[in-house]
């Protein structure tokens, strides 16, 4: 398929530029920006986006792309970083941190006749995040847009299909950076859509067929928006060829195994094993209270229980994993950093190596909203599709110490009655994750006439694009209220509630 190539310099907002790509109706791959081009001529290169990056070109060992970038003639934006290669590799003059700019800056559209800005008004606002800009353009090249700060934001070349921009259009805050993408890959590129979730079902579904043939196909199902989409596509392809084994770890939330076993098998009707392991969990974690060891115990035991019940299953020839393309992006920022371990993630898309089944990734190409277009596409029930993001292991990391049956209740009970008064009160914007978590800390209280000493709740609810970073939700006073009364009166052994008023970073979304 024909595809759009966004070379990576190490920006943090390469996968923003592919998804804005790709919301144009293009298929889009990121590749590191030191990949020989010829190792990226397999993709079938339609046009090029060079992304920002957080280097200056002007410094020594400045990253670069492979000359035959440049002499491919292929349509080309740069971004910021981007355009500064370009402008240098064509000999404009380039000044390192004359005019520094951050944030955001009006746009002023020097010439409204170039195709890059159909539709852009004379002003708008846009974000820029630079040190270095253009001086002194070449002869064929023309600034297209200024700001006051950077008399060169745009450029355009008269005789190849060449711009750059030197803000971000991928981000929200570039009020039409969408439109900008796409008058590239409209109008300067020239290139026809090829995009779509429904003709991206159809082509996955023989895919499949042809590569599964015969045999027996096995998946894990969690409840959770991959794992159900990725299931039903290869239900979609080869039907009762396809086991799905639930395992069901009792860390769940209200009503949530009996809702999600209800769609699986009498909506899309998929054939379910369903494994009540609640029990053998609970048993696993007792007096377990370190949040690491929780979540490997939990990763461990899942893994062995699916284990055993693939083993009772004869022929099996696949496995389908709910992996997405932000796991499979190969990323090499110029000076990498070495991360550091915050939590050991447990989901059912991490299966282990071991075991010996060849994999089938159905959703390897998309990103986690792609993933919700196609569920929709396949027919999936708006509850799975636009299911809040919850974690592997569940309720146990919203229970601080140890759990044990009845503070599992408590959770249970706290939590859906928050979810309950978010989701019936209109909010702008919608928090992006909501949920209850259950201290272990006891306070004193006084109900009725009565002294209580009871468990502390605390109420967490974030703003946030992708969970990477977030923002405490500035919930409505009275739904607060609402929330705390109905809890305290509601459930046993809950006396006090605490609102969570920390973002992340410095705090995580969930607690452990
Ligand atoms: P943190 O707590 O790391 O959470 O700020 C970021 C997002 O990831 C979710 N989360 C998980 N998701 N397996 C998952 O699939 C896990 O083990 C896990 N732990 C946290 C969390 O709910 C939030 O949306």
């Amino acid at each position: 398929m024909k595809t759009v190539v966004i070379l990576d310099f190490g920006a943090q907002y390469s996968q923003l530029i592919a998804r804005r790509v790709r919301e144009a109706g293009y298929y889009c791959e990121i590749v590191p920006y030191d990949r020989p081009w010829k190792d990226s001529l397999a993709l079938d290169p339609a046009a090029l986006v060079l992304s920002g990056g957080p280097e200056s070109t002007l410094a020594e060992g400045a990253p670069t792309c492979d000359a035959a970038v440049f002499a491919s003639g292929l349509p080309m934006l740069g971004i910021c970083y981007g355009m500064q290669l370009i402008a240098r590799e064509v000999g404009a003059e380039l000044v390192s941190g004359g005019a520094p700019e951050y944030g955001p800056a009006t746009l002023r559209v020097l010439d409204p006749s170039h195709p890059l800005l159909a539709g852009v008004p004379e002003q708008s606002r846009v974000w820029m995040s630079h040190g270095d800009s253009v001086q002194r353009l070449p002869g064929d090249f023309t600034p297209l847009a200024a700001t006051p700060r950077c008399s060169i934001a745009a450029i355009g070349s008269k005789k190849r299909r060449m711009v750059g921009v030197q803000f971000h259009p991928e981000v929200v805050h570039t009020e039409y950076g969408k439109q900008l993408i796409e008058n590239f890959l409209r109008e300067v590129a020239k290139i026809t859509p090829n995009w779509a979730m429904d003709s991206f079902l159809e082509s996955s579904v023989a895919e499949i067929r042809e590569r599964v043939g015969g045999r027996r196909v096995i998946c894990a199902l969690s409840g959770g928006v991959d794992s159900a989409v990725a299931a039903t596509l290869v239900a979609r392809a080869i039907g009762e060829q396809l086991t799905c084994i639930f395992v069901d770890h009792g860390l769940l939330r209200k009503n949530e195994a009996k809702e999600v076993l209800a769609a699986f098998r009498d909506v899309l009707h998929l054939n379910v094993i369903h494994v009540d392991a609640a029990e053998r969990f609970l048993a696993k974690l007792a007096g377990v209270e370190d949040p690491e060891r929780k979540r490997i115990l939990i990763g461990h035991e899942f893994i062995a229980i699916f284990e055993e019940e693939a083993a009772k299953l004869p022929d099996v020839g696949y496995l389908v994993q709910g992996t997405l393309y932000p796991d499979v992006i190969e990323s090499k920022t110029p000076q990498s950093k070495a991360g550091h371990k915050i939590k050991s993630h447990h989901n059912v898309g991490g299966l282990p190596e071991h075991m010996n089944f060849a994999l089938v990734e159905p959703l390897r190409a998309l990103f986690k909203d792609e993933v919700r277009a196609l569920g929709r596409v396949l027919g999936l029930p708006e509850h799975i599709v636009a299911r809040q993001p919850f974690p592997g292991p569940g309720l146990a990391v919203r229970i601080i110490g140890a759990i044990d049956e009845e503070r599992l209740e408590i959770v249970r009970e706290a939590d859906a009655i928050v979810r309950e008064e978010i989701e019936r009160t209109a909010l702008d914007p919608h928090p992006w994750q909501y949920f209850a978590v259950l201290t272990p800390v006891k306070s004193v209280g006084v109900m009725g006439d009565g002294r209580t000493y009871a468990n502390l709740v605390a109420v967490r609810a974030i703003v946030s694009e992708d969970g990477m970073t977030a923002d405490w939700a500035r919930l409505p006073h009275d739904l607060l209220a609402r929330i705390s009364t109905r809890i305290v009166n509601e459930v046993p052994g809950v006396n006090r509630i605490a609102y969570d008023i920390t973002s992340k970073p410095p705090a995580t979304v969930e607690w452990e």
